[in-house]
């Protein structure tokens, strides 16, 4: 199984989303080859809108198989008085992923490991499957459903990471074999088939490129070859 992951970050509005979402299921829906891939479980799509738009995205894509939605992020208390949280329990049965530990998260809001922690087993609690974000081998890998490696130095800079370096960390990280492991960092059209001829990438975390419903699906189609 390969995996595309689209993060959009804090970068689209209702109104853009709703013609994002409408263009790529037009490509999506005209494209047999990737339907059928998409059915016989060769590829997933996950779709990580902002917290308030993931319901709308869910039902847009609710008729094709293995397009789903994630968050991009998610608590790391269970429940309570904490104005503003958005935890695992809530969005169980309403995204089937979270992206956890992004790098952003851990710069800008100061995730700690011990949160990431916690945010995963909140997770596994409410069957919400979790995407890791890594920058490098001091990162704690955890027991997690897919995991990205995103160099920091290549997110949102245009300068995409060296492929024999990503394969190198996949190496250091010591992943278990079953455990898909994804690039993130100016992942786009162009470079992902750098990244695909090594043999040692199962997907992209994509940023930038996934902002565009076009590029996002050209993506998808080179990645299933
Ligand atoms: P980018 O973002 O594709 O814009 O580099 C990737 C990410 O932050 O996940």
């Amino acid at each position: 199984m390969k995996y595309l992951i689209a993060n959009w970050k804090a970068q689209m509005t209702f109104p853009q989303i709703q013609t994002w979402c409408q263009d790529f299921l037009e490509l999506v829906n005209s494209d047999t080859a990737l339907l059928t891939n998409l059915q016989q479980n060769n590829i997933e799509i996950i779709i990580c809108p902002p917290f308030p738009f993931i319901q709308f995205v869910q039902y847009q894509i609710k008729n094709v198989k293995n397009i789903v939605v994630g968050a991009q992020t998610v608590s790391s208390i269970e429940e309570g008085k904490f104005t503003g949280e958005v935890t695992a329990k809530s969005l169980q049965g309403i995204a089937q992923y979270a992206i956890i530990g992004h790098s952003e998260r851990r710069t800008h809001f100061n995730e700690t490991e011990e949160m990431i922690s916690q945010k995963i087993d909140q997770c596994k609690k409410y069957g919400v499957q979790t995407i890791l974000c890594v920058r490098n081998q001091e990162d704690t890998i955890y027991e997690t459903d897919i995991v990205a490696y995103e160099p920091t130095s290549s997110i949102g800079t245009g300068k995409n990471a060296n492929p024999q370096d990503v394969v190198t960390m996949k190496k250091t990280l010591n992943l278990s074999s079953t455990i898909p492991f994804l690039y993130g960092g100016s992942a786009d059209e162009n470079n992902e088939h750098e990244y695909l001829q090594t043999g040692e990438v199962n997907g992209f975390l994509v940023g930038t490129a996934s902002l565009n419903a076009k590029e996002f699906y050209e993506m998808a189609k080179k990645l299933i070859g």
